[in-house]
């Protein structure tokens, strides 16, 4: 069966991007990574890219007039490597509108916080700060908004007395880790679909009926 062709949008450190490789190399995961793009230049996911021969390219928006002219370009390599799954893995930046309209429904992102609550880019400090006794991590499709879209997965963690933002981040990610490959693998199988806010997932159990 043709794997999963992926596209996946860094900003940093790329360990979720590593992740998604691994899951992929251990035969856990129906997929390949074709392309990673990034809007800095120096972002260490550039380095795990090339470490797995993935091709990883650096498309800096100061070199566009707009938005909309970088999407433009970002639209174009996604292209050459006929993506079909946008993944958005520490991308730290609102998606536009001709990225949203080039892959409807198809731009998948994780958050470190359980959404709604914690939107945006501190996602595990705003958790802590807030007081909430547990957080977690959640992938969602991507719309116009800041973490807004159509939740796909989500995981739970506690979050301890005598945690700071990075101590919750540590146990955060270690769930990000999972459950972005199982994502991508329900989307890969077929089993998702989006019915107004919700994605409703094939196969999987329903609490009226019983039944898978
Ligand atoms: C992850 O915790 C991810 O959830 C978060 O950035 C980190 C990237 O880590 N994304 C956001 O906050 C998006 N709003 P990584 O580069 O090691 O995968």
């Amino acid at each position: 069966m043709a794997k999963l062709r992926l596209g996946v949008l860094v900003s940093g450190r790329g360990s979720n991007l590593q992740a998604i490789i691994d899951t992929i190399e251990a035969g856990n995961l129906d997929a390949e990574v074709k392309v990673v793009i990034t809007d800095k230049s120096e972002a260490y996911a550039l380095e795990r890219a090339k470490n797995h021969n993935i091709p990883g390219v650096y498309v800096n928006p100061m070199q566009y007039t707009n938005k909309a002219e970088y999407e433009k370009a970002v639209v174009q390599i996604l292209a050459e490597d006929r993506v079909e799954l946008v993944v958005l893995a520490g991308y730290m930046r609102l998606v536009g509108s001709v990225l949203l309209e080039a892959y409807p429904s198809r731009i998948m992102n994780i958050h470190p916080a359980l959404l709604p609550a914690f939107p945006g880019a501190h996602g595990q400090r705003d958790a802590v700060s807030y007081g909430v006794r547990f957080s977690g991590c959640t992938v969602h499709f991507v719309d116009k908004g800041m973490d807004t879209g159509p939740i796909i997965l989500q995981a739970v963690v506690p979050v301890m007395q005598d945690d700071d933002e990075d101590t919750l981040a540590a146990r955060i990610i270690k769930e990000e880790h999972k459950i972005y490959s199982q994502a991508i693998q329900l989307y890969a199988e077929g089993r998702l679909k989006v019915e107004g806010r919700r994605v409703m997932i094939s196969g999987e159990c329903g609490v009226e009926s019983g039944e898978c």
